[in-house]
């Protein structure tokens, strides 16, 4: 018989979140109901290479991967290393850091179209961003979408074009409550057909 790994603690925690954290987590890919209910964990505490170990003690391979973010893997010895010397210097300056025309500077070279760099602070606002860029440099206002890109009005416009209960975009029991109503039409979402 298949023996399931005890997520009690973490069951406790999602309940506190509930009570606190409108949407239980920060990011809906996280949320409980993702994943197997009452058997996978919710909560982790620590994470080294591939691994991480939830707050049950639990050890796991992380094949989701920070949802693909951690490309070197949990914990990286020189990324770390790199981040903990900068954190000595102080990490938030009322001044810009040289270190911003450094990057700027590797990721231009890296990446073969780019020819400068403005930083985000997250996903959705670097969506944002590149809507509104769209926008103003072609002069039309719709947008073809695929996919989650964040919750920004401009995006989840989307929601306005489908039935919300029907799960069909971008997430089930998502209502663009207080997206302006002027928006609807102005983002179309498409999804990939599956192969038959
Ligand atoms: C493709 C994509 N765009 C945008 C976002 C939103 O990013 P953030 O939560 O950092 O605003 C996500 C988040 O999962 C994403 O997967």
């Amino acid at each position: 018989m298949t023996q399931f790994p005890d997520v009690s603690r973490s069951q406790e925690l999602y309940k506190r979140a509930g009570e606190l954290i409108p949407g239980w987590t920060q990011l809906i890919s996280r949320r409980a109901d993702q994943f197997a209910r009452g058997v996978s964990p919710i909560y982790a505490q620590r994470a080294k290479g591939s691994h991480f170990i939830d707050v049950d003690e639990n050890e796991y391979i992380d094949w989701v991967n920070a949802v693909g973010a951690i490309i070197l893997g949990h914990a990286d010895d020189v990324v770390d290393g790199a981040v903990k010397e900068q954190i000595d210097r102080g990490s938030l300056y009322t001044l810009n850091s040289p270190l911003e025309i450094e990057l700027a500077e590797e990721l231009c070279k890296t990446i073969p179209s780019a020819q400068m760099v403005r930083y985000t602070k997250g996903g959705g606002e670097a969506c944002s961003v590149a809507a509104r860029i769209a926008r103003g440099t072609t002069g039309r206002d719709k947008i073809l979408v695929c996919g989650y890109h964040g919750w920004h009005d401009w995006y989840q416009a989307a929601n306005y074009g489908v039935d919300p209960e029907s799960g069909e975009y971008p997430f089930a029991g998502i209502e663009p409550t207080g997206v302006p109503r002027a928006l609807a039409g102005s983002v179309i979402p498409f999804t990939i057909p599956s192969p038959s």
